[in-house]
């Protein structure tokens, strides 16, 4: 099979290096890709939201298969004028990437099939006084979220009327979000545990990939701003037998079956950012798409063929046999530039990833680029050091991890050092 995935993150390197090592691969092409990429197959330097330009090029290279890694092409339809033109591909279509793209749609859809979730109420830029007085009436903290895709940005925890009202202006004054922030959700704030759950589903049937737990805040004890992810690992001991039951009853049929319900089938990986709440798992939010750094630490706890499950998935006969769990550990930390998620400089030159890599860790390139050849970052977060064991032993896994980023060097590196500890302390109470 000839195979194109699109993105440029850590994401798509871990896809790349998964699907590389399919039986069914013939050529692998990444659009636009990252140097790490271009390692493993041949990156294509069209911009992720041409579709027209991407459709071309699959025309003209008997493209199989299209792995959609980021959500913005999604909401915007790639996956319809691809199969429309007779590609396959593994990502849902614009009208099932609403679970993410629009935050009161899930809502609303998660309301309606009694799905598990924070209580919540939706206001529109015309009810600017409205939701004040709702938030003057209301127990703090509360949660402020943009309706729309907002880089991540678009969700406050307020703990009182003041940063709350500062959020709403945001949106509704402001224009901070543009019309991703013309409508809000107000939510109940939410205790417990953080997973993330991929089920990988052809609408109706899914497998559900082992658990991990992102690290979303800048700095350790999760202080400080909100970030694309620090770090990850998996599985995570938090989420065992009883509530993946749960997870599979309460959360995946009932949302799959509610978008069959909409004519809104939904195909590919439902990524489910769940809250392990004293009552059950609730969701969070969900995403269209595989999760970063999420993936980075899932994918090489998978033995057997992704490659098989995602063309499966694909043709609507997903092939659950196609992976299963390896009973190994992951731990990914995120080395990122000075100054991120707020501005940060790029260019600065990269060394020792040679050194760190050996048989049990991998270092994922995210925002590298190749400047008079050498390495140098070029984005926010720019590499994940990644331990894989085959052991499932967390502990290990992140000294394995914290080992291999002391060898790794770039001007003003920064990066979390309690990626892993939240599992390891519930172990040892
Ligand atoms: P989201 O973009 O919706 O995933 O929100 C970003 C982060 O904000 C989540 O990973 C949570 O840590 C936090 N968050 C969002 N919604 C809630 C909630 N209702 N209760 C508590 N924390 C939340
Ligand atoms: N790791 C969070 C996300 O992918 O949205």
């Amino acid at each position: 099979m000839n195979v194109v995935i699109i993105g440029s993150g850590g994401r798509e390197h871990a896809l790349a290096l998964s699907v590389s090592k399919s039986k069914l691969l013939n050529k692998l092409f990444i659009i636009p890709g990252n140097p790490g990429t271009g390692k493993i197959g041949i990156n294509i330097l069209i911009d992720v939201n041409d579709s027209w330009g991407i459709l071309n090029f699959c025309l003209s290279n008997s493209i199989d298969l299209v792995i959609v890694g980021p959500e913005q092409p999604l909401i915007e339809g790639i996956s319809d004028i691809l199969s429309k033109n007779g590609i396959k591909v593994f990502g849902p279509s614009k009208e099932a990437a609403r679970l993410e793209g629009e935050k009161s749609f899930a809502k609303d859809l998660m309301k309606e099939y009694g799905i598990p979730t924070a209580a919540y109420e939706i206001f529109y830029k015309d009810d600017y006084e409205k939701s004040l007085t709702y938030l003057q009436n209301i127990k703090y903290p509360v949660v402020i979220k943009a309706n729309g895709i907002a880089a991540g940005k678009g969700v406050v925890i307020a703990e009182n009327y003041q940063s709350a009202k500062n959020a709403v202006d945001d949106c509704f004054l402001k224009h901070s979000f543009g019309n991703a922030g013309d409508k809000i959700v107000i939510e109940e704030f939410m205790t417990g545990q953080e997973a993330s759950i991929f089920a990988i589903t052809d609408g109706l049937d899914f497998i559900l990939l082992p658990a991990a737990q992102d690290h979303k805040r800048i700095f350790d004890g999760d202080k400080g701003k909100n970030t694309g992810g620090m770090g990850a690992y998996a599985p995570t001991p938090f989420v065992d037998e009883e509530i993946l039951f749960q997870i599979s009853q309460k959360i995946v049929i009932p949302t799959l079956k509610a978008m069959r319900d909409k004519s809104a089938n939904y195909s590919g990986c439902l990524y489910c950012g769940l809250m392990l709440t004293d009552e059950g798992p609730k969701v969070v939010e969900f995403n269209c798409r595989f999760g970063d750094p999420e993936t980075q630490v899932v994918l090489p706890l998978l033995d057997g063929d992704l490659l098989e499950l995602l063309i499966t998935t694909a043709n609507v006969k997903i092939n659950k046999n196609s992976v299963w769990y390896n009973g190994g550990s992951s731990a990914c930390v995120v080395a990122a530039s000075a100054g991120y998620p707020d501005k940060y400089e790029k260019g600065k030159v990269i060394s020792g990833i040679d050194i760190a890599e050996n048989d049990e860790l991998l270092v994922y390139h995210a925002g590298t680029s190749i400047k008079n050849g050498e390495l140098v970052t070029n984005g926010g977060r720019v590499l994940g050091i990644t331990s894989v064991i085959k052991e499932n032993n967390l502990k290990l896994a992140k000294q394995k991890c914290y080992d291999a980023i002391s060898k790794i060097h770039f001007d003003g590196m920064q990066f979390r050092k309690d990626i892993c500890d939240k599992a390891l302390n519930k172990n040892s109470n």
